[in-house]
């Protein structure tokens, strides 16, 4: 496969629709980026990258954090034998949008799945608990795995989310009135906050995410999860990385993929490749549209979607 020819011919596709959609302006660090971005990048199975546009560019992980916390949390819990972490949150596609409350109350504050906020609240307050501190292992692992050491968080988005962050402190706070967190709420969205708020180009997430492709082997061989495991968050991808839309995303594009509201999506080819695109304008439900229109493009370009 010719990558580089398949990533120019993607990105000529998507160009017409960079800038529609709206680029996320919940808080001004965010809304200060401009919508005219797009980068692409493929890190196959060996570590070979390919990248067009804004590829090298770095933006905020945001919800694609998220992917990384379950993996995190899963490696720790003892080789996955300890299924902790599903006592305590679901596996099932929520079909409302990523920071809603309405389930929580009628399934007694367990979140439907590890992609909602409320679910990736959980994950990372169990990682606080197996850690001692959950968002700098996190930035620790994406450093290492991007082969990246310059990754860093973002203070002024940590901030702004903090100074905004009313609706993710309810979530947590009514987590915690039925026993479903480990740590005090201000520490668990503090984390939160700053693993959301970490910066990596489409570069860095495609190499990092590259364990998801490798059926749970780590960038040097070593294993993070077992296969199972890689299995199982890219089964929770499909099926809920995209929230309310994963069902049109699906159809679409036909690859687990989680995405944030910084406009990067990552996907995952199982035992081929792991991509990540970026482009900040967003639809309704918080993906990016040129992003998506891409990923239909070289899934329809390549055949190599899951179906
Ligand atoms: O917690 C929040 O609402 C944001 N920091 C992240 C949300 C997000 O990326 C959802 N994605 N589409």
């Amino acid at each position: 496969m010719d990558y580089q020819a398949v990533l120019e011919e993607v990105a000529a596709h998507a160009r017409p629709y960079v800038r529609q959609g709206r680029v996320a302006d919940y808080i001004p660090a965010l809304e200060r980026v401009s919508a005219d971005r797009f980068g692409i990048a493929v890190a196959d199975i060996h570590g070979e990258v390919y990248g067009v546009g804004d590829w090298e560019v770095p933006f905020s992980v945001q919800s694609i954090s998220k992917t990384f916390s379950l993996a995190l949390v899963m490696a720790q819990s003892h080789g996955g034998h300890d299924d902790g972490i599903w006592r305590r949150v679901g596996r099932e596609p929520s079909g409302t949008p990523f920071n809603s409350l309405v389930q929580l109350e009628a399934e007694n504050g367990i979140p439907r799945n590890p992609f909602i906020n409320a679910g990736a609240l959980v994950v990372t307050d169990r990682l606080q608990t197996l850690t001692g501190d959950a968002s700098t292992s996190m930035l620790h692992f994406l450093r290492e795995e991007s082969g990246n050491p310059d990754l860093a968080f973002d203070q002024s988005v940590a901030d702004s989310e903090a100074e905004h962050g009313d609706r993710n402190a309810a979530l947590a706070h009514f987590m915690a009135s039925f026993g479903n967190l480990e740590n005090p709420v201000p520490s668990v969205i503090e984390h939160y906050f700053w693993q959301c708020s970490i910066e990596m180009s489409c570069r860095d997430l495609a190499v990092a995410g590259g364990f998801l492709a490798r059926h749970g082997l780590r960038a040097d061989g070593s294993r993070l999860l077992e296969a199972r495991e890689a299995k199982r968050i890219n089964a929770v991808m499909l099926t809920c990385g995209t929230y309310d839309a994963a069902g049109e995303f699906a159809y679409r594009v036909g690859l687990p993929a989680k995405s944030g509201v910084g406009g990067g999506i990552i996907a995952v080819i199982p035992g081929r490749c792991t991509l990540c695109v970026w482009s900040p304008g967003l639809d309704a439900r918080g993906n990016s549209v040129a992003g998506a229109a891409a990923l239909d493009h070289f899934t329809t370009l390549t055949g190599w979607s899951v179906f």
